[in-house]
């Protein structure tokens, strides 16, 4: 079902995502060994990964970068862990007393730890079972933006410098961070290694109107167009939102599920932006006028005498530059097709209403 608020785990429920979906399948299969969706915040990255995930028949591992302490060997201990337990469930014959023991450990060490080095030299042995069998294990991190701090970066190089059968795919909705993890800066660990990239958009209007037909259709409900280009005028072409928005119509109508979606949008994005913020209180002020401001597209230099405006005195071209490019990275502003900067999703005008008027 399309209106399904979780994300997704079945190709049928999945709605338009044909080329994204075979690109992933075909990449995992061809052996590609790092593959990164991305997107901004509710696009779809993590229904299209659990349901590739849910497919695939070589052992596999998804991780959550929110739930592991963004330490070290806290990560490895969890992908070695998680790992010894997809080789066990996919080689059924292969007893998971003979896997711990092929790499060392004892059975009632899987609460254990292990050091960085001793991790690696697991993978070798796992990477080893993996070689004999023809197989490939595949390691989905969703969130993995979250496991910088725990030098994701550095384990994957390590993991790929000594094992191969081993492919990476990574989500994460802060796109620059991720960009950073995944090297395509040169401080990454995994800079200059090729990946396969999957960029998830927004919905063209003509699909955002499809998915809701077909989303009403699905529940027996009829739904008036007017009322389609409603929704698509308040959430635009983000599929998160626009599920939310059905969802709530089986049990509401139209207006009060508008209503109740745009509250819940605000308050989420309130929360996100909070968090942001709460590193750049000194600039609080200006990074809300601006995301304020970007609900309408501006180049840089209109921003540029946007805030000057605001504040009556001169601003440093490095800061704008630099407002903008935390803005980017964090996903909440993206560029268009002219160049000019904007709030990614309409939901983070709201949430900065409510933020600085309370409403
Ligand atoms: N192709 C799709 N078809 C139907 N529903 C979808 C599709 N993609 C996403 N959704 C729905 O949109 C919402 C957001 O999806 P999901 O959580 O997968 O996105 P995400 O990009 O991982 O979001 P976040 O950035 O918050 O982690 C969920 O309610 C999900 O069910
Ligand atoms: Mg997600």
């Amino acid at each position: 079902m399309y209106f399904d608020p979780e994300p997704k785990e079945k190709k049928e429920d999945l709605y338009n995502f044909e080329g994204e979906y075979r690109e992933l399948h075909n990449s995992i299969k061809k052996g590609e060994r790092i593959i990164v969706i991305k997107g901004i915040r509710r696009m779809g990255k993590t229904s299209l990964m659990k349901v590739i995930y849910n497919e695939i028949k070589y052992p596999k591992i998804f991780i959550d970068g929110r739930i592991i302490p963004p330490k070290q060997n806290e990560i490895l201990n969890v992908l070695l862990q998680e790992s010894v337990v997809a080789l066990t469930e996919n080689f059924i014959d292969l007893k998971l007393k003979n896997i711990l023991k092929e790499i060392t450990v004892t059975p009632f060490g899987m609460g254990a730890t292990f050091s960085f080095s001793s991790g690696i030299k697991s993978f070798e042995k796992i990477g080893k079972i993996l070689e004999k069998r023809k197989s490939k294990l595949v390691i989905f991190i969703d969130e993995a933006q979250k496991l910088k701090a725990g030098n994701i970066s550095g384990i994957i190089a390590h993991l790929f410098e000594h094992t191969r059968h081993i492919t990476v795919v990574l989500a994460g909705s802060e796109v620059g961070i991720l960009d950073s993890i995944i090297g395509l800066d040169a401080e990454s660990d995994l800079y200059g290694r090729p990946k396969k990239l999957i960029k998830l958009n927004r919905l063209r209007k003509k699909d955002a109107m499809e998915f809701l037909q077909l989303g009403f259709k699905q529940h027996k409900k009829e739904i008036e167009k007017s009322d389609i280009e409603k929704a698509l005028e308040i959430f635009d072409g983000i599929i998160g939102w626009l599920t939310l928005f059905g969802y709530y119509s089986i049990t509401h109508d139209v207006d009060n599920s508008l209503k109740i979606v745009k509250k819940e949008g605000r308050k989420i994005t309130a929360k996100e932006i909070e968090h942001f913020l709460k590193f750049r209180k000194e600039a609080k002020r200006r990074y809300l006028k601006l995301l304020e401001a970007l609900s309408t597209p501006l180049r840089w230099v209109e921003v540029k005498r946007f805030l000057e405006a605001q504040e009556g005195k001169k601003i440093n071209d490095k800061m704008v530059s630099k407002y903008l490019h935390e803005l980017e990275k964090y996903g909440f502003i993206s560029r268009n097709e002219e160049r000019k900067y904007l709030v990614a999703d309409p939901m983070i005008k709201e949430g900065v209403l409510l933020l600085t008027r309370g409403k």
